[in-house]
Order: C-alpha cells, then sequence, then structure tokens
C-alpha cells in the first residue's frame, strides 16, 4: 500500500487532466477486472462481473484529481497570477512548490496584505523564475494549470503525508481492493472519477451511465485530533470512517449497519463521521437516474488541502478489509 500512495501521489492530475492518473491505474488494475471503459469525462470505469445475475451493482467511487492553481493572467515581471482550481487554502499556500504538466517549478506566494486586507487567492502570485513577461510565457501559457509538487515522506511506523492524498489514498485503496477482490454475488463497477474537486462531475455522469443499484464514496475526511482543533470526532489512526451525513449526502442507514458489521467481523476499528460541511462523489451517485442508497467510507487525514496530506496506514488497512467485507458479504 504504501507504495501504491507513493506511486499514485506523485502523477500530476489536477481536476480535467486526470489522464495521466487514469492511463497508470488503469495498467495497475488491468486483468483483474472484466472489463474497463473511459467516458467523454475521462471517468476510468472497470466492471468485474458478479457471479449472480440477480446480485446488485455496486459502485465504487475514489477520485483521481486533486486541486489546483490555474494561471490566469502573466505580469510584466514575469510573475503568474493565479485562480483556484477546487478548494485551495489560503492557510496552506504560502511558499509552497509548485508544479506544472509540462515540469516548470515555482513558488507560490502570497504578497504582503495592505491594512484591513484578507488573505484571497488574489494576492497570490507564482513565482517561476522569470525575468519578463515575455520570458515566463516561454515557459506556462495562461490556463496552464500548477499543483503543489509531489513528494511522499513516512511519519513514524504508519503515516504517511503527501500532496494528492485527497484523493490518490483512496485509489490506492480501490486499485488494491481490486487485485484482491474474489468472484462475488455482485457486479463490482469501479470508477476513479474526475472533476471531484470542482463539484462531483465526474461522479455525476458515470454514475448516470453505470446504473448501479448502490454506491459507496472512498474519499479521504478531515480529523479533529490536532492542537486546538476538536470540532470533529474524528481521529487519525482510530479506524476508517463510515460516513453518517455531509453537506451533499445522507448516508443510507442500512449500508452503514452493514458496513458496521463488515468492520467487526474483520476485527477492525471505525468510527462514525459527521461532516458538517463538504461532499464526496457519494452527493451525486445518491441523485443520479431514480438516486440510489449511498455511502462513504472516509480514510481519516490532517492537513487536507495542504501540501501534506497525512494519512495513517492503519486505517487504510482497515478501510480495505471492510469494503472487501461487505462486498464478499
Ligand atoms: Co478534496
Ligand atoms: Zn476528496
Amino acid at each position: 500500500m504504501e507504495s501504491l500512495i507513493k506511486q499514485l501521489t506523485a502523477l500530476y492530475g489536477p481536476s480535467g487532466r486526470e489522464h495521466t492518473v487514469a492511463d497508470t491505474i488503469e495498467s495497475l488494475v488491468k486483468g483483474h477486472v472484466d472489463s474497463i471503459r473511459r467516458d467523454a469525462l475521462g471517468n476510468l470505469i472497470c466492471e468485474k462481473k458478479g457471479t449472480d445475475p440477480a446480485g446488485k451493482r455496486i459502485m465504487l467511487a475514489a477520485h483521481m484529481d486533486h486541486i489546483g492553481l490555474v494561471v490566469t493572467h502573466v505580469e510584466k515581471e514575469g510573475y503568474l497570477r493565479v485562480s483556484n482550481v477546487g478548494g485551495i487554502n489560503m492557510n496552506n499556500s504560502r511558499t509552497r512548490h509548485v508544479k506544472f504538466a509540462n515540469g516548470v517549478e515555482g513558488v507560490l506566494n502570497e504578497q504582503p496584505l495592505k491594512p484591513g486586507e484578507t488573505s484571497s487567492l488574489r494576492g497570490y502570485y507564482i513565482d517561476i523564475g522569470a525575468d519578463s513577461e515575455a520570458e515566463a510565457l516561454a515557459m506556462v501559457q495562461v490556463g496552464d494549470v500548477a499543483v503543489y509538487a509531489e513528494g511522499a515522506f513516512k511519519l513514524g511506523e504508519h503515516r504517511m503525508a503527501s500532496p494528492a492524498m485527497d484523493d490518490r489514498a483512496a485509489c490506492a485503496l480501490l486499485v488494491s481492493i481490486l487485485t484482491k477482490l474474489p468472484a462475488i454475488r455482485h457486479t463490482v463497477v469501479a470508477v476513479f472519477t474526475t472533476q471531484e474537486e470542482v463539484g462531483l462531475r465526474g461522479a455525476t455522469v458515470s454514475a448516470y451511465s453505470a446504473e448501479p443499484d448502490e454506491g459507496i464514496a472512498l474519499d479521504v475526511t478531515l480529523t479533529g485530533d490536532t492542537p486546538e482543533n476538536k470540532l470533529l470526532a474524528v481521529d487519525l489512526g482510530k479506524g476508517a470512517c463510515i460516513k453518517i451525513m455531509d453537506a451533499r449526502s445522507i448516508s443510507n442507514p442500512d449500508m452503514v449497519k452493514a458496513l458496521a458489521a463488515a468492520s467487526e467481523k474483520a476485527g477492525v476499528l471505525t468510527q462514525r463521521e459527521v461532516l458538517p460541511y463538504g461532499g464526496t462523489d457519494a452527493g451525486a451517485m445518491q441523485m443520479a437516474r431514480g438516486g440510489m442508497p449511498v455511502c462513504t467510507v472516509s480514510i481519516p487525514c490532517r492537513y487536507v488541502h495542504s501540501a501534506c496530506e497525512m494519512v495513517d496506514l492503519r486505517d487504510m488497512d482497515g478501510a480495505e478489509k471492510m469494503v472487501m467485507g461487505y462486498l464478499v458479504g
């Protein structure tokens, strides 16, 4: 799992530009599923047929995209002005090492605030080492997207941090599940989705076309276990979360119960998660076609939407056992 996370978090893939991630995942799951296809939005849809024609179609969704910064214009001194692609957090963005698809690197920084001014992306710029607008435009174009530069590292025995842990950690989880899943009754439609960070767009269309009977989103969630932050009852290392609700979805109570039973049977810890904001692909799946029951299995993650998103490998192992147990039934 550790090397899979390293591999997947190193890939460039902001919202709308996920093809490199999709290519890698496709090569990893090939041979473990019955069919693989991509749709117009770039979703990677991997289907493993169930043994029972009366079995359910269960959609599992993990998003491939991560947050980024799009170049809006270039100043005459060569600095790039940017806007957000997804939820860039100002507090996590000063003097950040960033990288573009073509390998151009830069430092993201905020200009000094004037009295009474609050931080906003309008005050941020990327310094790519160019001295003029022309020099900068020879390196990047308006519309190019930078991401926090890759770099996964281990903390202690069980923890890892990197940018793009949201949601490549869950992509790694889903890849791992697909490579280990035995033949089961139900058909599993594993969708590596696109454009989640800009409004669950990939899940919206794939949940329609895949015609599942129910959906499980795999994503990270915030924790409440860091200093002066006790708002959420989620701790890193205390088990994967079964989401009860967030701002975009309310989990189906029967699925919550069945997932809890599966984790108990597997002997792994879980936490019940209530997130008063945010959303996952479950929000889109829930409202596809005539609607479907959904739930989210979340990986606790400190410092979500930063360059150092931190997960605990024990939680990921627990999430894998819970989901496998649920699918096998
Ligand atoms: Co996110
Ligand atoms: Zn996410």
